[in-house]
């Protein structure tokens, strides 16, 4: 397994510029399903996830292929003779694989997808997904870990959510856009990810109000065409450099990033110290020297996202005073919190709540991530330690993180990647 070797402490200076959301590619390739025109999607990250949702594509009858420019083009190969199941090998190594349901049943009538399993960070039912596609009127079943969908058509229907779920909102949209009539979807997450995939659809000929709302209309068609969508800009991973400039005390230039939709991460930095400015060009974050604790609460869209909360818990182990740190989206979201305390923190976890006393000086070590934010985390703590850093197991930052060590070495980090020997 790959590893990073880090040498510390060095502060990030420079312009970085963040690749598209793996959050939006996702569910756009998945919307590929809806039609039988071809869809060119543009600035897809070359993550590791977004291969394995081509994989699965691929699998079931959708060819995808690379363009010059980083463009990705989808199109149906057969319809007929190709496979109507997402099988557990695939839909294993990663739960969003789950967004094939709603497109798949909309456009096919059926769909079978592999039930997700367990994750690292929580337990992750997928209970509101199937009651949305339920609500359209599929006929939805559970056996043998598998959940198979079936609806001659769907019937557009007034659902809520009984909590804001992004992937659940994406897949009951999608499938939506194909029933007979008007659906009504309440309690939506507002991530901006969902509003991306809409304006997809829009493109595709869907009819979609209110999308980045919680309340979203769409007026079902009889049909979708092809599109050409560029994904926006990755808010999670532009933050994760903008965390990183100040808890280097670094000065860093996130190029053609949207504010609006890390607006919850620049007034958290705002408020710790850091300097932050919006400019024509992107979004810099500089740091003053000195951070100052803030306590923090993770909470859909427009609040904090728990996708930068890990990073967050870095910046907060150099920051003055004690920082308490909610965790409200997933139950087991702080395993980094040990193997940052290896590196010389002071976090003392309780349930969902971790208390972290700051500054403390941290020290270079070996570190194994846990899960993608957890890495992240890893690595910015390994940029402020003094001495050497190895993190461990980088598959985990490979998913959703495109080129970080080439990124860091461009704002002039002192990172290199240790690719695994191969066996003797
Ligand atoms: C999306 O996951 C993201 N993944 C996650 O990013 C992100 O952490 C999460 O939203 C929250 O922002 C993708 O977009 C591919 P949820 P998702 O459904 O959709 C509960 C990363 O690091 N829930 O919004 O799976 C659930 O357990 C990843 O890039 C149900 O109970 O998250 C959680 O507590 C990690 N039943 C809460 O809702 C359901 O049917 C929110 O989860 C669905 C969700």
């Amino acid at each position: 397994m790959d590893r990073f070797h880090i040498v510390g402490p060095t502060p990030l200076l420079g312009t970085v510029r963040a690749s598209g959301a793996k959050n939006a590619a996702l569910p756009a390739l998945a919307a590929t399903l809806l039609t039988d025109e071809p869809v060119v999607l543009h600035r897809v990250p070359r993550v590791r996830d977004i291969r394995t949702l081509r994989r699965l594509l691929d699998h079931l009858g959708m060819g995808s292929e690379d363009r010059e420019g980083g463009a990705i083009v989808v199109r149906r190969q057969s319809a007929d003779g190709s496979p109507n199941d997402a099988p557990y090998d695939l839909v294993k190594t990663m739960r969003a694989s789950v967004l094939v349901l709603g497109p798949q049943l909309a456009k096919r009538g059926y769909a079978r997808v592999s039930l997700p399993g367990g994750c690292a960070i929580g337990v992750r039912p997928i209970d509101q997904h199937l009651k949305g596609l339920a609500a359209l009127g599929a006929d939805v079943r559970i056996s043998h870990g598998y959940v198979e969908a079936t609806a001659v058509h769907l019937v557009g229907t007034r659902f809520r959510f009984d909590m804001p779920t992004v992937t659940g909102t994406e897949n009951v949209l999608m499938a939506a856009t194909l029933a007979r009539g008007a659906t009504v979807l309440e309690n939506c997450a507002r991530e901006p990810e969902i509003a991306d995939l809409a304006e997809l659809l829009v493109a595709m000929g869907a009819r979609i109000y209110g999308a980045g709302t919680e309340r979203i209309v769409i007026e079902g068609v009889l049909g979708l065409g092809g599109a050409r969508h560029v994904i926006i800009p990755d808010r999670i991973e532009g933050g994760t450099y903008l965390i990183g400039a100040a808890l280097t005390g670094g000065d860093v230039l996130l190029a053609e990033a949207r504010a609006a939709d890390l607006a919850p991460l620049l007034e958290k930095l705002a408020e710790v110290g850091v300097d932050v400015e919006v400019t024509a060009h992107g979004i810099r974050a500089r740091s003053r020297g000195t951070l100052v604790s803030r306590d923090l609460d993770t909470a859909p869209h427009p609040s904090f996202p728990t996708d930068l909360q890990a990073q967050y818990m870095a910046l907060m182990t150099q920051a003055e005073g004690v920082a308490t740190i909610r965790e409200t989206i997933f139950e087991n979201r702080f395993q980094h919190a040990p193997e940052l305390a290896r590196m010389g923190a002071d976090v003392r976890v309780e349930g969902n709540s971790a208390r972290v006393y700051g500054p403390r000086a941290l020290s270079g070590t070996t570190v194994m991530a846990t899960d993608l934010r957890a890495s992240a985390c890893l690595v910015l703590a390994g940029l402020a330690a003094s001495g050497e850093t190895v993190v461990d197991r980088i598959y985990h930052l490979d998913r959703g993180y495109e080129g970080m060590e080439l990124k860091l070495q461009g704002l002039g980090a002192r990172v290199a990647r240790l690719a695994e020997l191969p066996a003797a």
